[in-house]
């Protein structure tokens, strides 16, 4: 009996979204459909897998509607199978963070989440040019790009919300990780900056620096080490894309907070 019940919830949260029924004159009625993100608009570049996957998932579970954005088409069929029986979800392979595909669909968006990126460890003696050029580009330029290409659209509803992933690494800086650390600090500069800028026109600008997170950019690391980066952790485990995607959704309704790095790392020492 509980599954049915759930289903049909769902159903009439998904039409109440939708429909007149949110001016319903009763307040209770009205805020038992009401989800967090009702009627909002969300873009998340790197939405095809990882952390922007789960974000993807628990925005639509609240009611946005979620264009993800990747590289590689089979992985956003994969996320679209994900996402699909959940309301609202729509899905778009931009070919490039910084396409202008995704200004052209949207007249406004509400929330843009950051967080296509990549990984390339090394010392820097020995880094190739070629890794370092797209690290920079992909993390740093594509999450700058991305952003000015969608402001006019965030700027429409006067309460956009921009959410940037940044890491720990850019906070605190890890051996072997000095491009990938430039990267992430330059989205810190670029977040603190953006939210002075964009105050006055009421868009929020924060970032996440998450710590160590399970996913296709740390299997390896975890396969062989996962015991010594658990060690690190005072929370004693690691980190899942569902603790960051929990901070997003936090970050995406907190109406008075901008111009914030949140730390998402159960207290880790690198
Ligand atoms: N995992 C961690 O421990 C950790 C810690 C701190 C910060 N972060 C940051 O969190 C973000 C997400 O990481 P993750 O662990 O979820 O990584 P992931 O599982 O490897 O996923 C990376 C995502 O970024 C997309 N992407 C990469 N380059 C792209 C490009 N040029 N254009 C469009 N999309 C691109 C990928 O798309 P495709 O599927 O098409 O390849 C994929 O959706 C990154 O910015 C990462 O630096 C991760």
């Amino acid at each position: 009996m509980q599954p049915r019940r759930t289903a049909s919830l769902n159903q009439l949260r998904t039409s109440f979204n939708n429909t007149a029924l949110r001016s319903h004159p009763t307040p209770t009625f009205r805020s038992l459909f009401l989800t967090a993100l009702s009627q909002k608009t969300a873009v998340i570049t790197g939405g095809s897998r990882g952390i922007g996957l789960a974000i993807a998932q628990l925005f639509a579970s609240q009611g946005a509607r979620c264009t993800i954005v990747g590289r590689n088409q089979s992985h956003l069929d994969r996320a679209l199978t994900l996402l699909a029986p959940l309301p609202l979800a729509s899905i778009e392979n931009s070919g490039s963070p910084s396409s202008t595909t995704i200004r052209k669909n949207h007249a406004k968006i509400d929330i843009l989440v950051n967080s296509a990126g990549i990984s390339g460890d090394g010392l820097l003696l020995r880094m190739p040019q070629e890794l370092t050029n797209n690290i920079i580009n992909t993390n740093l330029l594509g999450t700058i790009s991305v952003t000015q290409h969608l402001l006019k659209p965030l700027l429409q509803g006067r309460q956009g919300c921009i959410i940037n992933m940044s890491s720990i690494v850019g906070l605190e800086g890890n051996l072997g990780q000095s491009v990938y650390a430039a990267s992430k600090a330059g989205v810190i500069g670029f977040t603190k900056a953006l939210a002075k800028e964009l105050g006055s026109r009421q868009v929020r600008v924060n970032c996440i620096a998450p710590g160590f997170v399970e996913t296709d950019m740390t299997q390896d690391l975890l396969k062989r080490n996962r015991d010594l980066y658990k060690q690190r952790v005072a929370l004693g485990r690691i980190g899942t894309v569902e603790d960051i995607a929990q901070t997003a959704l936090y970050l995406a309704t907190a109406n008075y907070v901008t111009g914030q790095v949140l730390t998402v790392d159960g207290c880790t020492s690198l």
